[in-house]
């Protein structure tokens, strides 16, 4: 298994590229199950995830090719085999995006239930409950999830007791083949819903409302072919800002949608980091003290859980007290333990963690637990006296493309032990 072993202190500058959202990337490459025609999507980033997704299609029959630049070309003629295998859905959760578009299209979908990050209890019942109303019955047989529509997928009303990201887009996926109108309330409204929805516009769906809570999906008899670019991902970008606040030199971070940041950049500021924009990118540097602000993680606009982590990280190097509530998922304070390791003293009740600022961070041995948990313990190693050596590191190659080539061009020492 790769390790990251890091040297803390050297100063990160010049410019750091954002690539593709991985969260976009899933929906939109699921969604070329939609259609016979060939899709084509750009701006896909290269992490394991995408790789995953991209097996799991040929899995299902279509034919999938990419090229380094992150252009792939989808195209689902025949589908034989409507089944996403426990291999691959194992290591994924996001494989439960293919449930919504097999049953449009095939009528049918067996989908193994989902591993992925081991954050909170993570269940699929809200995608099932909402695709039941759309006339789907399902059952759950030997680890897998059965679900059938015989007559076709029909619209109706879905209030979301809760609101779900890729529930929501599994649903958008499911309703613009069903028949009828089908209207999404307490949808999610996170840009990368709203990302695909406005590719599936392109393949010739009718939605409304998107980026709202109330989605509106007309049913089409089919789909076509379509060429999209995905958005930049907000999380690498404000993974890099954080990055830049602790150990940054006038580090440039370009390819960011600030509209889909602001509510990072907004607590950066109160935390006293000297951030400038400049169009769509970012100038950013370590300025000390890092002042201690508290945030609660919350569904789009709000604090994203996605950066909950990472602003733990550069917590640790704040000169007072904070805290930090997570209200999206049960169990996804695993990253504390490994920081207190390197001597910060987190303290966690139930969902809330207070940060005792003003402690020397000094480099140690840490273990990757998550995907965004891995993220924080390389960027509190940026910052911290000595070497830093993050274990586990393909939790980190799941969502993050090339960090640490990255992060090396930008100037900081860190390399990779393969093994
Ligand atoms: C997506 C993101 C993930 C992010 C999360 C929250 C992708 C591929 N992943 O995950 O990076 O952390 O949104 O912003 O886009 N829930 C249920 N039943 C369900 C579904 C969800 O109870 O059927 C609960 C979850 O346990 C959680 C909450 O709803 O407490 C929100 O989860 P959800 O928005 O569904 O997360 P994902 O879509 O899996």
């Amino acid at each position: 298994m790769d390790k990251l072993r890091i040297q803390g202190g050297r100063p990160l500058s010049g410019e750091i590229s954002i690539s593709g959202a991985k969260n976009a990337a899933l929906p939109a490459l699921a969604a070329t199950l939609l259609t016979a025609e060939t899709v084509k999507l750009e701006r896909i980033p290269s992490v394991v995830d995408i790789r995953t997704m991209a097996r799991l299609l040929s899995a299902i029959g279509a034919d999938v090719s990419a090229d380094s630049a992150g252009r792939y070309e989808v195209r689902s003629g025949d589908i034989t085999e409507p089944v996403a295998p426990y291999e691959l859905v194992k290591t994924m959760r996001a494989s439960s995006l293919v449930l919504g578009p097999l049953l449009a299209r095939c009528g049918r979908a067996r989908v193994s239930m989902p591993g992925g990050c081991a954050i909170g209890a993570r269940p699929v019942n809200l995608h099932v409950e909402s695709l039941e109303r759309l006339g789907a019955t399902f059952r759950q047989e030997a680890g897998y999830i059965e679900a059938i529509a015989e007559n076709g997928l029909r619209g109706a009303r879905i209030p979301f007791p809760k609101i779900t990201v890729t529930g929501t887009e599994d649903l958008m996926m499911a309703a613009t083949l069903a028949e009828g109108e089908t209207v999404i309330e307490n949808a999610a409204r996170e840009p990368e819903v709203v990302d695909l929805a406005v590719m599936l516009r392109k393949m010739g769906a009718n939605i409304s409302g998107e980026g709202t809570s109330t989605i509106t999906v007309k049913g089409v008899r089919e789909l076509g072919g379509a060429h999209h670019a995905i958005i930049s991902d907000r999380i690498e970008a404000g993974t890099y800002l954080i990055a830049g606040a602790l150990a940054g030199q006038d580090l440039r971070v370009t390819g960011t949608d600030p509209n889909h940041i602001e509510a990072l950049t907004t607590k950066l500021e109160q935390a006293g980091v000297p951030l400038e924009r400049d169009g769509d990118a970012w100038m950013v540097s370590a300025g000390r003290p890092i002042l201690p602000v508290d945030i609660t993680t919350e569904e789009f606009p709000g604090f994203p859980t996605d950066m909950q982590a990472q602003w733990m990280g550069l917590m640790a190097f704040a000169n007072g007290d904070s805290h930090i509530l997570e209200t999206i998922f049960e169990n996804r304070f695993m990253h504390a333990a490994e920081l207190s390791r390197m001597g910060a003293p987190v303290e966690i009740s139930g969902n809330l963690a207070t940060i005792r600022g003003g402690a020397t961070i000094s480099g140690a041995n840490v273990m990757a637990s998550d995907l965004r948990a891995s993220a924080s313990l390389v960027l509190a190693a940026l910052a911290a006296k000595g070497e830093t050596t993050v274990h586990r590191v393909y939790h980190l190659d799941r969502g993050y493309e090339d960090l640490d080539g990255k992060l090396r061009a930008v100037g900081a020492q860190i390399e990779r032990v393969i093994s």
